[in-house]
């Protein structure tokens, strides 16, 4: 801080929103800067449970600004959703706690659609996508057919370039996914509603971050997905529709890129993915059964069940450097207290060869083979430990063993799900200079 980006630095899910809960202790504004309601985000306090999906993981802090920048695709009904879910549990949100980019793309009815029936179509080359339009809103939104939130609230400018947009999906929808057309009038009246609804929450959000930046406050960007998951660096095809690390900010949140001061990560001392998809380290067997089960690793959108690896150092040099991390955060570490034998992902071997550093695009990672590397699991409950020097000798022996072998320094760990579950290390200070 002041400026820190916070991002995904595995293939999603690593716990960025139980992490960004816990620094937006000190931060005064939490920015989303990518992606739209793909993305379930698990903040847990004192044992109750809450998923974000659109909203900032700083919202359960009252005096904390949380800002939904132009660079998400918003689906207006899950922002109402949202909102009014989080009212119902006594939760303060309005405008003044919660803004909303004018500029961000609106997610509509026929955008959700699309992303079902292209699916239908791909097959079994199907991406498994979380269905919530976000892939068909992004390409209208490079397309220059979307409408963005500032359209809603003008009827004139949406009635026209809705019915613009309508008369070429509906050729879509009926001749080409065979599924019946949408109605512009049922339309226009649902969404201009929803943008009633949104207008309180409606400013150029980013003048505001950077007005808040300028006068010294302290800003954290939530980063959703994973970097693996990123459209122009992560395993295309089968990614999301946005940049997901810091590579994402600057156009994403009107935030210049030069003013970032920290970059962290967030990882899990395993892999999971959910989704379709290459997944290099990906385990099989029955300790993929065994980390899905401790870990509760069932999506928190869709509630699929995560696919299970380990640990992969490659992917995660790549997606550290990538995005230029000062540091990063280890996840979930104490899912692993019951393992005999913890292993990790140090190499791939792909036609015969061995690369120990990041293969490239050119390589297909569905024909990559990983040589994995064990450590000796501690067998003990860490949930409790606050201290790192507190932690089993073997914890502490494996936590150091992929610090190493992945080259950037742990700032903190996290040993369970709840706000205050977690270990800062030496560098947190470092990483996240004056927070
Ligand atoms: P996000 O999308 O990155 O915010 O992560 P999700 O919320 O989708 O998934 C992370 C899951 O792990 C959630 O169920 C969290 O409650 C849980 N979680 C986060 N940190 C920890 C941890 O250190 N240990 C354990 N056991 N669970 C954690
Ligand atoms: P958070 O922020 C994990 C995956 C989907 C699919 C691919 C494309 O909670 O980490 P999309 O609906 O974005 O077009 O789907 O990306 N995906 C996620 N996987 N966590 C997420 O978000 C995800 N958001 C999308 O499963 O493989
Ligand atoms: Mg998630």
């Amino acid at each position: 801080m002041p400026a820190t980006c916070v991002f995904g630095a595995q293939w999603g899910d690593e716990g960025k929103g139980k992490i960004i809960d816990g620094l937006a202790r000190d931060a005064d504004v939490v920015v989303r800067y990518q992606g739209g309601a793909n993305a379930g985000h698990t903040v847990i306090v004192g044992g109750a449970k809450y998923v974000l999906h659109l909203i900032p993981s700083g919202i359960l802090h009252r005096s904390k600004l949380n800002v939904i920048g132009n660079g998400l695709a918003v689906d207006p009904l899950k922002f109402i959703e949202e909102v009014e879910g989080l009212r119902a549990r006594g939760v303060a949100v309005d405008g003044s706690n919660l803004r909303l980019s004018s500029a961000a793309h609106v997610i509509f009815e026929h955008h959700k659609r699309i992303d079902h029936a292209s699916e239908r179509w791909r097959g079994v080359g199907r991406i498994g996508t979380t269905g919530r339009g976000i892939g068909p809103c992004y390409a209208d939104k490079a397309a220059r057919t979307g409408l963005r939130v500032a359209d809603l609230l003008e009827p004139e400018r949406c009635r026209r370039r809705l019915a613009a947009a309508l008369a070429e999906k509906n050729a879509l929808l009926t001749q080409v996914h065979g599924e019946a057309p949408l109605s512009l009038e049922e339309q226009l009246e649902r969404y201009m509603h929803l943008g009633e609804e949104l207008r309180p929450f409606v400013g150029d959000t980013g003048a505001e971050v950077r007005a808040a930046y300028r006068a010294g406050k302290q800003i954290l960007f939530e980063g959703a997905q994973g970097a693996m998951l990123d459209i122009d660096h992560g395993s295309y095809p089968y990614v999301t529709s946005s940049n997901t690390g810091s590579d994402g900010v600057a156009a994403g949140a009107g935030f210049p890129a030069r003013w970032m001061d920290r970059v962290v990560g967030i990882a899990k001392a395993y892999c999971t993915r959910v989704g379709e998809g290459p997944f290099p380290s990906e385990d099989h067997g029955a300790d993929g059964v065994k980390i899905r089960e401790a870990g509760n690793e069932y999506g928190a959108t869709t509630g699929r069940p995560r696919r299970c690896g380990w640990f992969d150092v490659l992917a995660m040099r790549y997606s550290l450097e990538l995005n230029g991390a000062d540091g990063w955060i280890m996840t979930n570490l104490d899912v692993l207290d019951s393992f005999e034998e913890i292993k990790v992902a140090t190499a791939y071997e792909v036609g015969g060869k061995l690369h120990t550093q990041w293969p490239g695009a050119h390589v297909d990672l569905a024909d990559v083979k990983v040589r994995l590397e064990s450590a000796k699991g501690w067998k003990t409950d860490i949930t409790g430990v606050r201290r790192y020097e507190d932690l089993p000798a073997l914890t502490r022996k494996y936590v150091e063993w992929v610090e190493k072998l992945v080259g950037v320094p742990i700032v903190m760990l996290s040993v369970g799900p709840d706000r205050d579950q977690i270990i800062p290390r030496a560098g947190l200070e470092v990483a996240l200079a004056r927070a």
